[in-house]
């Protein structure tokens, strides 16, 4: 007999959400605390990662604190962190981002090296970070897991100025089938959840009206933008018992956008 609830469990996991205290990522924290995890929520503003985890308190226990992902010593003090608080970790979310949007001509040196930094080298040198507490937790009965946010534009040849962006995806997208390969023998699996358009902080300048949601809406092949409990859902089927078998795999969540059909090349008719 399965029992549903206990496969989407993380009930006892102690996990790491990185920018969980706005966005996607808070979304994250909210999802893993509804269903039983002790959750760290961490970006560079301290106060906003504070605030956040004292609301998210009435849920589950929450603690919220500053750190980047943006330089070597901010990964080094984060994860020195981490380990203050806890022997080990069942959940890192590496969900912490950034973008920058220019025209072509004019994209500028600085901003494609700072998206790659916090987007790639960030979450690759966090996890190598994490990796002892994350094997420490690790069983075969019980996967630790990594869980890395891609997004559509790491898949899909769509830049719409976002150019170190969507490469920056892009490479996540392909560290994540690495990482998977490093980590399955010592029981770390590893996942990344590739987003179409959610409603955020990072989102506002685009679909943060009406319109410009009706717009992206048009573009998405369910007719939506993603609301909190699609990403709720897939973080629970990945962290949970259930997802214990999956790992490298590039989990879509974006209404169809990825795989939506090209124009038709052929007449009617024809
Ligand atoms: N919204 C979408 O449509 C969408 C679609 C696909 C993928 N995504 C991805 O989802 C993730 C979350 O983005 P979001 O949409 O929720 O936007 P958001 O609210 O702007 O979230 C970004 C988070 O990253 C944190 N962050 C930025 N630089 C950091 C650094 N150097 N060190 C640590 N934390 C840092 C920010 O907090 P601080 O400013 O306090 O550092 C913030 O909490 C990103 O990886 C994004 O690429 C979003």
């Amino acid at each position: 007999m399965f029992s549903a609830s206990e496969l989407f469990s993380v009930k006892g996991r102690v996990a790491l959400v990185t920018g969980g205290g706005t966005g996607l990522g808070r979304v994250a924290a909210e999802a893993l605390l509804s269903a039983g995890a002790r959750v760290f929520i961490a970006s560079r503003k301290a106060e906003v990662c504070e605030a956040a985890a004292k609301e998210l308190s009435a849920i589950g226990p929450c603690e919220g604190f500053g750190g980047t992902v943006q330089s070597e010593a901010g990964v080094a003090a984060l994860a020195a962190e981490v380990r203050a608080r806890t022997g080990e970790l069942h959940i890192l979310v590496n969900n912490a981002g950034v973008s920058w949007g220019e025209p072509y001509e004019a994209y500028p040196w600085k901003a494609f090296d700072r998206v790659l930094a916090v987007n790639v080298t960030g979450l690759f040198q966090l996890t190598r970070e994490m990796t002892p507490l994350l094997k420490k937790a690790a069983s075969v009965d019980r996967p630790a897991t990594v869980i890395n946010i891609g997004s559509v534009m790491g898949s899909v040849t769509q830049a719409e100025n976002a150019y170190a962006y969507s490469a920056s995806k892009a490479a996540v997208h392909h560290l994540t089938r690495i990482l998977a390969a490093e980590l399955a023998g010592a029981q770390v699996t590893v996942n990344a959840i590739a987003p179409g358009p959610f409603p955020s902080n990072m989102t506002k300048f685009a679909i943060g009206s009406e319109e410009g949601r009706a717009h992206a809406s048009g573009a998405v092949p369910m007719g939506r933008v993603g609301r909190p409990d699609d990403l709720a859902g897939t973080m629970l089927y990945l962290t949970g018992r259930a997802g214990a078998y999956t790992t490298g795999a590039i989990v879509p969540l974006d209404g169809g956008l990825h795989c939506a059909a090209a124009p038709p090349m052929f007449a009617a008719g024809h």
